[in-house]
């Protein structure tokens, strides 16, 4: 078996429901699968192509998208290989699926949020854009990417003990210094996505939406 093309991540695919529709890539939390955001995605995005794949990790049981040593300190070397895997799925389901390659929009949670951020620095080209919710930096010294044109909601909150608020601002700098579009967008709680995010991220993917479907894409 191929371990680059479609089969190679276990994953849930919804069509669009319109044609021209973004393709929404999630990325679910540590302990997560590939059916716990597709929800979330529905809600973001009523018309959009869902792509959910399961993280390949087990951590005692629990899957995650790279390994970790301790909590918050990351295995580097596995995730930049397990990075450049998803990568490779990801161009494989667009071949696969025929999906828009410029349409295409990470939204992860947590873990998820991390290697959909470690995607962007590592594979510029590959996303449209990228919802973060509760993401942390995972790269120290990442690669001076070329960002332009894509878009990052990137949502923190001020209480959140694992993915602290000057993590969330860290990151931000590196995705503004490669020249994303990044909107940061705080909530009072903690490890989580209250309500008033999702309306933000929803507005705002509205308006990805409407920019990809009329400029010419990066
Ligand atoms: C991570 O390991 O990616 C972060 O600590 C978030 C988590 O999954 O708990």
């Amino acid at each position: 078996m191929s371990t680059s093309g479609v089969e190679a991540f276990t994953h849930r695919f919804i069509p669009p429901r319109t044609p021209g529709a973004l393709t929404l890539l999630l990325l679910h939390g540590t302990g997560g699968d590939e059916n716990d955001l597709l929800q979330l995605g529905h809600a973001l995005d009523p018309q959009a192509a869902l792509l959910s794949p399961r993280g390949q990790v087990s951590e005692r049981g629990a899957n995650r998208w790279f390994r970790r040593l301790a909590e918050g300190v990351f295995d580097t070397d596995d995730l930049l290989a397990r990075t450049d895997q998803l990568a490779a799925f990801i161009t494989g389901a667009v071949e696969h699926y025929r999906l828009g390659a410029s349409r295409l929009v990470a939204v992860g949670f947590s873990n998820g949020a991390n290697i959909a951020a470690t995607l962007l620095l590592r594979h510029p080209r590959l996303l449209r854009g990228a919802v973060l919710f509760a993401p942390m930096v995972t790269l120290n010294d990442p690669p001076m990417a070329d960002l332009s044109g894509i878009g990052v909601f990137l949502a923190a909150g001020r209480d959140d003990p694992i993915a602290r608020p000057e993590q969330a601002e860290r990151l931000a700098e590196q995705l503004i210094e490669r020249g994303a579009a990044v909107e940061l967008r705080w909530h009072p709680g903690g490890h989580g996505i209250d309500a008033h995010i999702l309306a933000q991220a929803t507005a705002w993917l509205g308006k990805l939406r409407a920019a990809t479907g009329s400029a010419p894409l990066p």
